[in-house]
């Protein structure tokens, strides 16, 4: 039997091992996915044990993914991209190879959504990994602009000029919405803080949305997400939560892996019944 895990602290509430074990369960195959806690003085020590005693493969997730970058003696290209892994698994050479999922996961939820980038106006809220992770995916759609703006404003613009190559993209401090009122509303309003995550919102003006926007927050929660329920008590047509892009990375992980693609959909759907049953 293959076995997995993610790497990350905290991780006890990680949904990952469910979500591979109905991935598992769907594809026919028997595997083992487990949840491991890694103190961080020991992050590289560990990855390589695990797949020193034969491990398949491993997801990474907060606060290692920089580390794994590092690690990897391979990335993909979204890994070099994103300066950051979620994924590894050793290459036909014995070499430890590192992938990112989560900018494609985010894209994929976002096309089973029936959402359109193409030509759109995108403002990202937030500067940190997560948002560095899908920039490149999203850009590669062609919005018609992207802009970031973020609390720190430098990180923000570092961000933008990381990736100008990529696509129409510029960045700023939140007053870039109030000083440039002819850019709003936006299409989309992409929430990558983790403002949320102490039930705060990030300081967007109400009209960056219009009834056409739609509203995208990368976290999820047992309902609502309070970035959803803003975008919808200011009117924006769709407001989407990340569980999708959850199932979705896991996904992507699970192919690169086992090269079969997994079935989301009834996954998504499930995972968001236990959520709301608590
Ligand atoms: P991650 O890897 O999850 O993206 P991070 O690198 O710590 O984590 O980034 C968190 C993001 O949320 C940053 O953009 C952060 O803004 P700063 O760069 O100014 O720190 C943003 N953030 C966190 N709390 C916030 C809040 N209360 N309001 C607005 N932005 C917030």
């Amino acid at each position: 039997m293959d076995h997995y895990a993610v790497f990350g602290n905290p991780i006890k509430h990680s949904r990952s091992p469910w979500i591979h074990a109905q991935f598992a369960a769907q594809t026919g195959v028997e595997l083992e996915y487990r949840a491991q806690e890694v103190d961080p003085a020991q992050f590289e020590q560990q990855v390589l044990a695990f797949f020193a005693s034969g491990g398949a493969g491993l997801n990474i997730t907060v606060p290692f993914k920089e580390r794994a970058h590092d690690l990897a003696q391979v990335r993909s290209e979204a890994a070099t991209v994103a300066g950051a892994v979620n994924t590894l698994y050793q290459g036909a050479d014995g070499r430890l190879v590192g992938d990112n999922t989560d900018g494609i996961g985010m894209l994929r939820d976002i096309l089973q959504n029936k959402g359109v980038l193409r030509q759109r106006r995108i403002l990202v809220v937030g500067a940190g990994g997560a948002v560095r992770g899908v920039l490149p995916n999203l850009l590669a759609e062609h919005p018609a602009e992207l802009v970031i703006v973020n609390r720190t404003a430098e990180r923000a613009s570092a961000l933008a000029a990381r990736f100008r190559d990529l696509g129409p993209v510029r960045g700023g401090g939140f007053e870039l919405l109030s000083d440039a009122a002819g850019m709003l509303p936006f299409d989309w309003v992409i929430n990558g803080t983790s403002a949320g995550l102490g039930g705060g919102l990030p300081p967007l003006p109400d009209n960056v949305i219009s009834p056409r926007s739609w509203g995208y927050d990368m976290v999820y929660g047992q309902g609502q997400t309070v970035f959803q329920q803003w975008c919808r008590n200011h009117g924006a047509e769709k407001a989407l939560d990340g569980l999708g892009m959850l199932v979705e990375q896991a996904a992507e992980a699970f192919y690169l892996w086992r090269g079969v693609r997994p079935q989301t959909a009834p996954v998504i759907a499930t995972l968001r019944q236990k959520l709301a049953e608590g």
